[in-house]
């Protein structure tokens, strides 16, 4: 008898362990399941400033001859094979002081193409790279665990694999005129990268390229998923966008519309 007294609190200490669980994700599946690959989501300048019509100090777009020319960092996402994912594994505050050594690289190579701030799991609005941990990257144990683990993850795998320039040597160079074959754009990414990666479109435009990683970050095929883009695509070349001219411009478009 005197072990069922001490079941009984422990009981009520798992049923409520299980409540919060489905309270949090208004799921039964509270506690996320391991992620099964990784996507590496690269955004193309030349598409999204196109479509920033705000420049601030915090948007890349805004750099003149220093704006970013070649695909950046999106993020770097935990997957599931049904075509879900796993967001806001768990409480960690984004801490810049943590990647301090990385902002340089960061800055250039995963910077932000909007103005607003972007939305975060637990502490609400913040940096485009707090987004990205917190949302993303707390999902992506037990292959990361750390802030930094997974920015410095992130740039290794994206200097990996030189997309822009694997586009640019098969003829398809970015351009405000000419149409190119999703199928070639494709294909020359297979031939180098050794995978089917995913492309997203904003109407003919390509937005976003996606690579895909086993978790050992050997590349696999992104899921074979309905496209967003119709056969012949552009890839825009980047158009300045001096910042003092825009800026006073369209200085009433608020923060949070760029997002
Ligand atoms: C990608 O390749 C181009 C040359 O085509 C080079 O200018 C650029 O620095 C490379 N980017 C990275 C991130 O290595």
């Amino acid at each position: 008898m005197a072990s069922l007294s001490a079941q009984i609190p422990l009981c009520l200490a798992l049923m409520m362990a299980a409540c919060l669980m489905i309270g949090i994700n208004g799921s039964i599946d509270g506690a996320q399941r391991e992620f099964d690959y990784f996507a590496l989501s690269l955004q193309w300048p030349g598409t999204i400033c196109h479509k920033t019509r705000h420049c601030c100090s915090s948007n890349a777009c805004c750099r003149g001859s220093n704006s970013p020319t070649e695909f950046t960092i999106h993020g770097l996402w935990p997957d599931y094979n049904d075509g879900t994912w796993p967001s806001c594994c768990y409480r960690s505050q984004f801490d810049v002081k943590e990647i301090s050594t990385l902002l340089d690289a960061l800055e250039k190579y995963w910077p932000s193409l909007y103005c607003g701030k972007s939305s975060t799991c637990f502490s609400g609005k913040g940096l485009f790279w707090a987004h990205e941990w917190e949302k993303h990257g707390t999902c992506s144990s037990p292959v990361i665990r750390d802030e930094y683990s997974y920015f410095i993850t992130t740039l290794n795998v994206y200097f990996k694999y030189n997309v822009t320039k694997i586009l640019n040597e098969a003829g398809y160079a970015p351009s405000n005129s000419e149409r190119y074959p999703l199928g070639g754009i494709v294909s020359a990414i297979e031939n180098s990268f050794r995978a089917t990666p995913e492309v997203i479109c904003s109407k003919e435009a390509v937005e976003e390229i996606r690579l895909c990683f086993f978790k050992d970050f050997k590349p696999r095929n992104c899921l074979a998923s309905k496209t967003s883009c119709p056969k012949y695509v552009s890839l825009p070349a980047y158009v300045s966008m001096g910042r003092e001219a825009s800026e006073s411009e369209i200085a009433w478009i608020s923060d949070d519309e760029a997002l």
